[in-house]
């Protein structure tokens, strides 16, 4: 075996596969493990669907890089990731950075997100969660996107970065438009206008975080890039753009996805209304079960490497599908099952090795308080229209429905 199979093609694109992708990640798994896919302009894009593979691949980040100017010098061209100004502003960030850089920048922020620090959050996030569900608690009915998955994390990490109350919305609009265009519906020029609104606004934060220090993230990135040698002024902006958009778009879909989860698991979800202490493994199995990220950041061979019988060449694109590594029958057992209560869940939902996340502790945290909040104030919980109508995001990175329909009234 060798090179991209041409033979086989795995539908990872359509609407169907985003409803239900793990029949084709099964698929996967058993028939073509490490897949090269052809994409329409020849190259090649290879998908690892096994959990051990997955695990390898993200462990090695010698062959499996994440800076595409290293793994593609300019000389060869960079198709699909051309980077003009303004958009090289937000990605010079610690995900798609390599050692040394990497470790330079992840240790700038690296003390914020430790959990303990994290924990201190709690008694906050609390008073969040149900700050929101009492702003709608009249309506019985609400998208539980809009009103409490999206805007709990949102206003924890704009809250931790120092973003005024006032201008959240705007912010988490102009953020969006920075993940995959696609996935917001969202055409080139409008993304770029948002992008670009973004950076100004950063800037404007920027320069009065100069004027007056305040007992925030970005005060302490400010002050980084001011002592010189550790931070660039472009990485300022990378890094917070990257904790803006990492903060709230995975953790709206632990929300999200959680809560249907536990509305299609009824049984499940009296198991853990019955025993509130497993609530800690839940939010893992529900992590697992059905992750925010289905695949992660794009790796770049650093040069021709062999992975599993597979000759993978220097500069093509690796991509590992979570989603699917969390449901390998090889490592978990009965992995398509939801246990609220399972043990020993080494899920790869927030990856592995020197990216693994760094707002682990926060997402756990948030995940823990927003579930328990919403399930314990409306026991009633229900949803409001069949699973199968709901429509499921595209683009390959995350994995989240656009709205979901709940009630919580007495009366049917
Ligand atoms: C349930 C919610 C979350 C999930 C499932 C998740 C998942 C992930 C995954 C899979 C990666 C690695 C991607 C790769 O290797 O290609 C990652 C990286 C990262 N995440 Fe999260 N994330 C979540 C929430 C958060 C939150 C709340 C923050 C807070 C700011 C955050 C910040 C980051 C950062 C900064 C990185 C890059 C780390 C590095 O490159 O060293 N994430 N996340």
């Amino acid at each position: 075996m060798s090179g991209p199979e041409t033979e086989r093609q795995y539908d990872l694109f359509s609407r169907e596969f985003k409803r239900d992708p793990y029949g084709t990640f099964a698929a996967m798994r058993r028939e073509a493990p490490v897949h090269g896919h052809r994409a329409p302009d020849g190259t090649t894009i290879w998908y690892i669907t096994r959990y051990e593979d997955a695990a390898a691949v993200l462990r090695d980040d010698f062959h499996f890089m994440k800076d595409v100017r290293q793994a593609r010098p300019a000389e060869e061209g960079v198709a699909g990731t051309s980077r003009v100004a303004y958009q090289q502003l937000i990605n010079e960030n610690m995900l798609f950075s390599d050692p040394p850089d990497h470790t330079r920048l992840r240790a700038l922020v690296s003390q914020a997100f430790a959990p303990r620090r994290v924990e201190e959050m709690a008694g906050r996030i609390e008073a969040m969660a149900n700050e929101l569900l009492d702003r709608v608690a009249a309506w019985e009915e609400m998208d539980l996107i809009t009103e409490y998955a999206l805007p709990l994390p949102l206003s924890v990490i704009t809250e931790m970065l120092g973003v005024p109350a006032e201008d959240r919305e705007r912010v988490c609009d102009w953020s969006q438009a920075i993940i995959s265009p696609g996935s917001r519906g969202l055409n080139f020029s409008a993304r770029k206008r948002k992008v670009r609104a973004l950076v100004a606004y950063l800037r404007r934060m920027f320069v009065k975080r100069q004027r007056a220090a305040q007992d925030d993230l970005v005060t302490a990135l400010v002050q980084a890039e001011e002592a010189g040698d550790r931070l660039a002024e472009e990485e300022l902006f990378g890094m917070v753009a990257l904790l803006l958009v990492t903060g709230h778009e995975t953790t709206v879909n632990l929300i999200g996805n959680g809560a249907l989860a536990l509305l299609q698991h009824s049984e499940e979800l009296a198991r853990l209304r019955a025993n509130p202490e497993l609530m800690g493994a839940a939010v893992e199995e529900l992590l697992r079960y059905d992750g925010p990220v289905e695949s992660s950041t794009t790796r770049w061979a650093r040069e021709d490497v062999r992975f599993r019988g597979h000759l993978i060449r220097r500069g093509e694109v690796v991509r590992v599908a979570l989603a699917s590594a969390n449901r390998d029958a090889e490592q978990f057992a009965e992995a398509d099952r939801l246990d609220v209560g399972r043990a020993d869940n080494r899920h790869l939902a927030f990856g592995l090795g020197i990216h693994y996340c760094l707002g682990a502790p926060l997402a756990r945290l948030e995940g823990r308080i927003a579930l328990g909040t919403l399930f314990n104030r409306w026991p009633n919980l229900r949803l409001q229209v069949p699973a199968e109508e709901l429509v499921w995001r595209s683009g390959v990175l995350f994995r989240g429905v656009k709205e979901l329909p709940v009630a919580w009234g007495v009366g049917v």
